[in-house]
């Protein structure tokens, strides 16, 4: 074989190692496609302007059960938390220190607290709540922090009109520049 015939030859093969290589890098990391049902499951977004909720609904006496069950292990049975990030009732945003943020003395949207319950609780089994359990929990957690009755069905429209203690705590900066 000519000199030359070889050089072509080994490059020849040099680059087809190289595809084959990287070939096979390119179809580990491309992933599979999701299907429509996988992707129902990251649809899960709940904004305040009312958009994007399930149908079900519950009260908080209802929602105590799940919450004894599911959540109070990391929760505490009263949501005192077992840690500053667990705690979910009272807090306090003047306080001397430095304020204790909650659901119940942060957050200004009842929305906030569908949506990521939704997706992200109970932290051990992530979605595994129904969305009838989602407004049952969530109306015991408003409830425990004085903001709803413990008989009001929370749903898609009475969820909307749950004000919250610190709604107004917040600077929109679009309107303040
Ligand atoms: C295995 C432990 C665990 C379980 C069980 C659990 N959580 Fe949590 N939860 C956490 C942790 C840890 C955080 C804080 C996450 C962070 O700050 O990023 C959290 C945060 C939260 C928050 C936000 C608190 C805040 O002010 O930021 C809510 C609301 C909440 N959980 C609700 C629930 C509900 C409702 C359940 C039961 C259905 C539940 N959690 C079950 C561990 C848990």
């Amino acid at each position: 074989m000519s000199t030359l015939r070889k050089r072509i030859t080994l490059s020849a093969l040099s680059f087809s190692i190289c595809a084959g290589i990287s070939g096979a890098v390119f179809a580990q990391s491309l992933g599979s496609p999701i299907s429509e049902s996988q992707l129902r499951g990251f649809d899960l977004i709940a904004p305040p302007d009312g958009s994007g909720y399930p149908e079900g609904g519950g009260t908080a006496l209802q929602g105590k059960i799940i919450f004894e069950s599911r959540c109070s292990a990391c929760h505490g049975m009263g949501g005192e938390g077992t840690s500053a990030a667990t705690r979910l009732v009272g807090g306090d945003m003047q306080s001397e220190e430095r304020p204790i943020r909650t659901v119940g003395s942060y957050w200004p949207h009842a929305s906030t607290l569908f949506d990521y319950v939704q997706r992200a609780m109970p932290a051990d089994a992530p979605k595994s709540l129904s969305s009838s359990e989602v407004y049952q929990v969530i109306a015991y957690i408003l409830n425990m922090n004085g903001i709803i009755e413990a008989s009001l069905v929370l749903n898609r429209d009475s969820l909307l009109q749950v004000e919250m203690p610190n709604k107004d705590g917040f600077i929109d900066r679009s309107q303040a520049l």
